[in-house]
């Protein structure tokens, strides 16, 4: 479309700058914005206002180049005819934020909806990066429901180190594991860690940023190929520009999230998840945003459509790359063209390009087999969560991409009991709890143990905490035992390679069945038939529950208390339980 082509239509940002009826209002809306050199004129133009929600901050060094690629968002919104206005999301740094990133997750998205509605944008760009930046801005703009587009701020370069990639959170989680045997010293551990981020940008493996951003462009909410351009490349300042350009257009169409974020979408953002080898974290905030949308996406959906799906990219922490490899053999769209091509996908459906998915993948063939993998020679064959109920949980999942050889061999593939193991509980009751005692002889941890950690869910924690994927203690890792079974109410890191089992909902502190499960006990998988159960009587459950539940700290700040009032379960998403009613609130305006 060209401005000669457009469609004229009021903007809701009118109703501030141009309102005859409120006149004194209008001049009052007006006269502050042009202390920075803003005319009237501009303002009452009938041109739509543009907000760029800016996520980059020195608090959120995972999105710090958006300060900079904003510049070409102005620039492309300014061409296409639109006025942009910049405004703070309030930051999620996911490594930094205590106690933990995932309880700004709702307050990040609840304040950009007192933002989106109570002030005058007409659309806006979601600047995207670190984990909760990208679900948090999506869920606001489904509340909301202006037009919006997601810009990702893309991965940083890849790290190297010696002479080997090195990738942002899965050479940490492998480093200190060489730390605890002895292998490197400290020293050492620390120059790995810091040569895995050799850039701006976001986390450079398949963790749950780049799971996220993939996952919006695959919902249809970016321009195509956006998702994976690494941070300091220059198609990342173009395609910034670009994306400027196209909200211009979005507004006139009045092309909204409604539109775009249907099951059909969700249903496909699951399907490429299990085939990127996507994080973990994808099943709450993909819940999150499907129910802020009004889309009824059920727990059974991670097992009926993304179970099956075979694991296309080779990347960290399910195989061997980074993020300038997966830009290179044709990021988000390559991937999709293979799902595409078998059949797997429902891409006759709109996206923020103006052309359907189907379109937009056109021609998109990955252009390194070695990355982006043939649907007919995939990495694995089943690449999905699997989803697993019991007596200790109403659901829970397990990341199957990532399960190892070693693992496997160990666990599930006695003949005759495939995918079926037993072992002891060595109970935590949270994470100081766990590096308190993992290395206590006393507890006699051996390759017979499941590792268990309550109290880490969005209640107990608050927040829910990414603390599942324990190691081992040192006396096994000095053994060549590298990863035991693991099981919890809380998350684990995205660029995590360990097949825990977690998510567990309901949590601990709310009184799930883990809250009732002892040390000692004997705990049963049974991954073929989705089962995890602990051996105890229904007698013996029944008397522990009179006891309680285990105690969870108090909260520390007035955020703490209203979050654990008003969260749900991972399994449903951990939204503001009171916020999923609101939808379309733009179309309520706000009083003068
Ligand atoms: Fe921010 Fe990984 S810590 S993207
Ligand atoms: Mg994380």
């Amino acid at each position: 479309m060209t401005e000669g082509t457009r469609t004229a239509r009021r903007f809701r940002s009118q109703d501030w700058f141009a309102n005859p009826d409120h006149i004194d209002m209008t001049a009052l809306y007006l006269e502050r914005f042009m202390n920075y050199g803003i005319t009237p004129a501009e303002l009452r133009s009938g041109r739509p206002i543009i907000g760029i929600a800016q996520s980059g901050s020195d608090l959120n060094p995972c999105n710090r180049v958006h300060l900079e690629l904003a510049k070409r968002v102005r620039d492309g919104i300014r061409d296409a005819g639109g006025i942009p206005m910049e405004f703070p999301v309030h930051p999620t740094f996911e490594n930094c934020r205590r106690p933990t990133a995932a309880i700004d997750r709702n307050l990040a998205y609840m304040a950009l909806v007192e933002i989106l509605h109570g002030y005058p944008i007409d659309a806006v760009v979601l600047t995207t990066g670190c984990d909760k930046s990208t679900p948090s801005q999506v869920m606001a703009a489904a509340t909301v429901d202006i037009p919006a587009i997601v810009l990702s701020g893309g991965p940083m370069l890849d790290g190297w180190f010696e002479g080997e990639l090195v990738g942002s959170g899965a050479a940490i989680w492998k480093s200190r594991k060489l730390l605890a045997a002895g292998q490197i010293d400290e020293a050492k551990f620390m120059d790995i860690a810091t040569a895995s981020a050799p850039s701006v940008g976001h986390c450079n493996t398949m963790g749950t940023a780049s799971t996220m951003n993939a996952l919006a462009e695959a919902l249809g909410l970016s321009l195509t190929g956006c998702a994976a351009i690494p941070a300091p490349y220059r198609e990342r300042g173009q395609i910034a520009y670009e994306t400027g350009r196209r909200i211009v257009e979005l507004a006139f169409e009045d092309r909204r999230p409604s539109s775009i974020l249907t099951r059909d979408a969700f249903l496909d953002a699951i399907v490429v998840n299990a085939a990127i080898g996507g994080s973990t974290n994808a099943q709450p905030h993909l819940m999150a945003m499907a129910r802020h949308a009004g889309v009824d996406l059920r727990p059974s959906d991670w097992t009926e459509f993304g179970f099956d799906v075979p694991l296309l990219l080779n990347m960290q922490p399910a195989g061997k790359y980074l993020g300038e490899a997966f830009h290179r053999a044709g990021g988000v769209p390559a991937v999709m063209w293979e799902l595409q091509q078998a059949g797997m996908l429902r891409s006759a459906r709109p996206t923020v390009t103006g052309m359907t998915m189907e379109q937009n993948l056109e021609g998109r063939q990955s252009v390194n087999r070695e990355v982006i993998r043939e649907f007919a020679h995939p990495l694995k064959s089943q690449a999905g969560f699997l989803v697993l109920s019991g007596n200790l949980f109403d659901f829970a999942i397990m990341k199957t991409s990532v399960i190892s050889a070693e693992f496997s061999a160990r666990y599930l593939s006695h003949p005759g009991a495939e995918g079926r193991f037993e072992c002891r509980a060595i109970v935590f009751e949270d994470s100081d709890d766990y590096h308190a005692r993992i290395n206590d002889p006393a507890l006699a941890v051996d390759e017979n143990c499941i590792l268990v950690i309550r109290g880490a869910g969005p209640v107990g924690w608050p927040g829910s905490a990414e603390v599942v994927n324990m190691q081992p203690p040192d006396a096994l890792l000095k053994r060549g035992i590298t990863s035991l079974p693991t099981l919890g109410d809380g998350r684990q890191s995205g660029t995590s390679d360990s097949p825990s089992i977690l998510n567990a909902s309901p949590e601990s502190a709310i009184g799930g069945g883990l809250a009732y499960l002892r040390t000692g006990d004997v705990v049963r998988i049974d991954l073929s038939a989705g089962q995890c159960n602990m051996l105890v009587s229904d007698e013996e459950i029944a008397r522990r529950k009179h006891e309680g539940t285990p105690s969870i700290r108090p909260s520390q700040t007035p955020w703490q208390e209203i979050y654990r009032a008003t969260v749900g379960q991972l399994e449903s998403g951990a939204c503001m339980e009171l916020a999923i009613k609101y939808r379309g609130v733009a179309d309520t305006p706000p009083r003068h």
